[in-house]
């Protein structure tokens, strides 16, 4: 089976006849990183390009797109269980048509529809570009879609109607090669968009009302592409979104340390809308399990780079990844996580339990040998030591006023990230609001206008 199959590949055409849809509605679900759910947002764009709505319920949906992750087994056991799910939705009317797209459908490509046969269409990670045309292709085969429902549909859709905040993807794929990560393999090499392309997306996205561009890649800050005869790093690339008229904030997921520059730096410090937040992926305190990693940098370099970004932007707010488990940890080893990050001190940390995903350096050469309990245990350790950081930083932002942008009514987040929740004034989504900090649970800020 191996190699004759390649993802977004659909079978035979039936000849059944076409149905006829009047207003017909995608749903999309997302079970990934925020790369992922952009990756489904995009793929709803061809839908809406069809004149499909979006927003509605999976029970009134006559598509959905289910977007897949396979960076840890969790996250695949519950898209899995989800298609599963849908095999009644789609006996209940089986006009409907299912599609599974991201980096399980990559990974399992053709096992979803042997075992799913109710699953239509299996689109992996490295097929997104092809898929408009595979989407085209199969509505018009399938569908009679009423004049009617394209007309009604506004000339810039968008999935994310009514929020601030939009995603712009710059970059796909990694070149690096951390041994427990399965992204390389399901994601390919790092490709980059085009500026033109990423400028166009965002002034499209500004004008259509978002407020707030997010950039995505995989290692983003790695980004580099030809513009007007030049080569355009990522620094370069924030100083050229930055010009971009109404763009109230730019931030961007998930940079690489080792791209961490001081022109990166001198972006941040030189450009207005850029956001003083960054997340730096740490993975591990200890230099033996880092070499194990193949991350590149031991805890003193990137404890380096840590201390040159807080004394060269000193309202910079660090937020970091951890996995803890990692095959041959020793308490000595998650002790020296647990120190880096004292010292290091990152607002919020994701933490993972270590995952072995098949294909991988470590999950074939070396040994799952730290026992579930202990992992969980280390896990519980790791997230009692984040939630105190994140506590003592929250309350630090008590008594400040700080610049909020609502993203939904009554919330919204700082500059640098925080979320708030305020009472008072005037709400409009997509405004910038000062607000008053008056009080801090775990995750987050109150406050008051
Ligand atoms: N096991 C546990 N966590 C993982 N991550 C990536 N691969 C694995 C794995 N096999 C985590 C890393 C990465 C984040 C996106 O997911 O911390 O930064
Ligand atoms: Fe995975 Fe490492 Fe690439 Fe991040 S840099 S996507 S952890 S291989």
């Amino acid at each position: 089976m191996r190699g004759e199959f390649k993802t977004g590949m659909k079978a035979p055409p039936t000849h059944a006849p076409k149905v006829l849809l009047k207003k017909p509605k995608i749903h999309v679900v997302s079970f990934g990183c925020q790369m992922s759910f952009a990756d489904s947002s995009e793929m709803a764009q061809s839908f809406l390009n069809k004149g499909f709505s979006s927003g509605e319920s999976l029970d009134l949906a006559d598509a959905v797109v289910i977007s897949t992750c396979t960076v840890r087994q969790h996250a695949e056991d519950r898209a899995i269980s989800f298609i599963g799910r849908l095999r009644s939705w789609k006996k209940q009317k089986p006009h409907r048509l299912l599609v599974v797209a991201g980096c399980a459908a990559e990974r399992l490509g053709p096992k979803i529809k042997e075992r799913f046969p109710h699953v239509d269409l299996v689109i992996g990670a490295k097929s997104i570009e092809g898929f408009s045309k595979i989407i085209e292709d199969i509505l018009s085969e399938k569908y009679d879609l009423a004049a009617e429902s394209a007309a009604d549909f506004p000339q810039t859709p968008r999935l994310s109607q009514g929020s601030a905040c939009d995603f712009v993807t710059i970059m796909r794929g990694c070149n690096y090669s951390c041994s427990y990560c399965i992204v390389p393999s399901v994601r390919g090499r790092e490709k980059y968009r085009t500026v033109e392309t990423i400028m166009e997306e965002t002034k499209a996205k500004i004008a259509s009302g978002v407020k707030e561009i997010t950039l995505l890649g995989q290692t983003v800050n790695s980004y580099q592409s030809e513009y007007q005869d030049k080569t355009v790093k990522f620094p370069d690339l924030l100083r050229i979104l930055d010009r971009i008229e109404g763009l109230k904030r730019l931030r961007f997921m998930s940079p690489h340390p080792h791209y961490v520059t001081k022109e990166m730096v001198s972006a941040f410090k030189d450009c207005p809308t850029v956001c003083h937040y960054l997340h730096l992926p740490l993975q591990s305190g200890s230099n033996r399990v880092l070499k194990m990693m193949r991350r590149n940098y031991t805890r003193e370099l990137f404890m380096d780079k840590v201390r040159m970004l807080k004394s060269e932007l000193p309202h910079l707010v660090l937020s970091t990844d951890a996995i803890v488990g990692f095959p041959t940890e020793t308490e000595a080893d998650f002790d020296e996580t647990l120190s880096f990050i004292k010292e290091f001190q990152p607002a919020w940390i994701y933490s993972f339990k270590y995952s072995p995903r098949p294909g991988t350096l470590s999950s074939m050469e070396l040994p799952d040998d730290v026992p579930s309990p202990v992992k969980e245990e280390r896990l519980a350790r790791l997230n009692d030591l984040a939630r105190e950081i994140g506590r003592a930083t929250l309350k630090g932002k008590v008594g400040q006023t700080v610049e909020v942008l609502e993203e939904n009514e009554n919330f919204g987040r700082t500059r640098d990230g925080f979320k708030v929740k305020w009472k008072g004034g005037d709400k409009s989504i997509g405004e910038v609001h000062s607000v008053k900090i008056v009080d801090a649970s775990d995750f987050l800020l109150i406050g008051e206008k």
